[in-house]
């Protein structure tokens, strides 16, 4: 299976497509239940003007500039990724950008801040990603200030539907399309991560996340990406399966939807 049709996230750069995904972020970011959720996770951040906020895995920056304006001019918010390309793509987008944002290349793993450096972190659709979220939650614990926020935003893919008269059929599909997602239920899993890490005033939010757009689902949960490959192109369930979805569209009740998980915490 050629590793294209799945996004290689922690390690966009030695991907074949990074500007490709780079693109992918941007039109995620212009969903009316992504810029819903995400409005959600900086009200939890309780940001105020002149703080330091930081957003770990910053991607294309679009969260940086929206708490900026909050933050002001007196404050500042900072974005760090591990892909320079993503970075490079979010540095263009901000350009001459009014208040004070910088991004930083680096990894949640080692930070390259000190001790309790921001007032509040938000890290959205990493923690999904990686192999040690132990290690992960210290390091981001470790540069928040006391009394500061952490806002962790995570799908739990095992709640991935997409309606169909054949559920086994499609079972099969969303098995498919998120088997590489390191941690696939995370989403459920970040309340109790933040209190094994010994976080206080812990308060759990979940959305729905809903396509009613073939199209938009498509690019979204990478339907035809991941699906292009070719002994599952040319299987007849899958041909059935997307006659099916497309039939849907046409009559107007397609539905695909996902649980979204953001997760408030304290630092002690
Ligand atoms: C699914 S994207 C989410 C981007 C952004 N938070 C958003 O909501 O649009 C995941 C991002 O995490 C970054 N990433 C992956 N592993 C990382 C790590 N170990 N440290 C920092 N960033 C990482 C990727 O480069 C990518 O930009």
């Amino acid at each position: 299976m050629a590793n294209s049709e799945f996004y290689n996230w922690t390690s966009v750069d030695s991907s074949i497509n990074p500007i490709e995904i780079a693109e992918y972020l941007e039109q995620l970011n212009e969903l009316s239940d992504f810029i819903e959720y995400k409005s959600k996770s900086y009200q939890l951040l309780r940001i105020q003007s002149g703080q330091q906020i930081l957003d770990v895995g910053c991607g294309i920056g679009s969260d940086v500039k929206r708490m900026s304006s909050i933050t002001g001019k007196s404050g500042k918010v900072v974005g760090l990724d591990s892909s320079i390309t993503i970075l490079e793509r979010a540095k263009e987008l901000s350009f001459n950008w009014p208040f004070p944002i910088e991004f930083i290349n680096g990894t949640i793993y080692d930070l390259p801040f000190q001790n309790q450096s921001f007032d509040g972190v938000r890290v959205d659709r990493v923690f999904q990603h990686l192999e040690n979220l132990t290690n992960a939650l210290d390091e981001v614990k470790r540069i928040i200030n006391r009394d500061g926020i952490i806002v962790l935003c995570e799908p739990d893919w095992e709640t991935l539907s997409i309606d169909s008269d054949n559920q086994a059929q499609t079972r099969r599909i969303t098995n498919f399309l998120t088997h590489c997602i390191p941690n696939k239920s995370i989403g459920s899993q970040l309340q109790f991560l933040c209190e094994q890490a010994l976080f206080k005033n812990i308060e759990s939010y979940s959305y729905e996340i809903k396509f009613t757009d073939l199209r938009i689902a498509d690019k979204a949960l990478g339907i035809s990406r991941k699906l292009s490959v070719n002994e599952i192109s040319n299987s007849a369930y899958f041909r059935e399966w997307l006659e099916e979805m497309e039939i849907r569209q046409k009559e107007g009740i397609f539905l695909a939807h996902v649980k979204m998980f953001i997760v408030k915490a304290q630092k002690e």
